[in-house]
């Protein structure tokens, strides 16, 4: 079965990498465009969606900021008039692995 999800508005979490990356690249393949967010590889993953001539927007965000949700989706709603799906693939307690990606000293915590 195809799904068909053409002009609908997907955040993903967790979009740099794992199953966030895979489903923020089927989510654009069925036609979504894509928010990608992540600390890490929020950019990259934009970048290859669009490299496959599929819309998305890439955003370096950490989901425990409130404000910077706010600010997202105030700006998706103004540009797109809605938001049509979240997906949550944040992993909780992925900090040492963002830390380690970010180049953070990850023995003191
Ligand atoms: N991989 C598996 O086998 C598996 C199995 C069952 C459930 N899950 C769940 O699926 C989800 C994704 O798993 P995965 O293996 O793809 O993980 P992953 O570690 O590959 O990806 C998680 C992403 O979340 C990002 N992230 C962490 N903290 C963040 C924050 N505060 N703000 C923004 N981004 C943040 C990380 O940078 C990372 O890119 C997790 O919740 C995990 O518990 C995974």
């Amino acid at each position: 079965m195809k799904l068909d999800f053409t002009d609908q508005v997907v955040i993903v979490t967790g979009a740099g990498s794992g199953i966030g990356k895979a489903a923020a690249m089927d989510f654009a393949k069925a036609g979504a465009i894509v928010v990608s967010l992540d600390v890490v590889g929020a950019k990259e993953c934009a970048d290859e969606i669009a490299s496959m001539g599929l819309r998305r927007r890439g955003h370096v965000m950490d989901v425990r900021n409130a404000a910077a949700w706010s600010a997202l989706v105030g700006a998706l709603v103004s540009a797109h008039g809605k938001v049509d799906v979240l997906v949550n693939m944040r992993r909780r307690g992925a900090r040492r692995h963002r830390d380690r990606c970010l180049g953070r000293d990850v023995g003191q915590k």
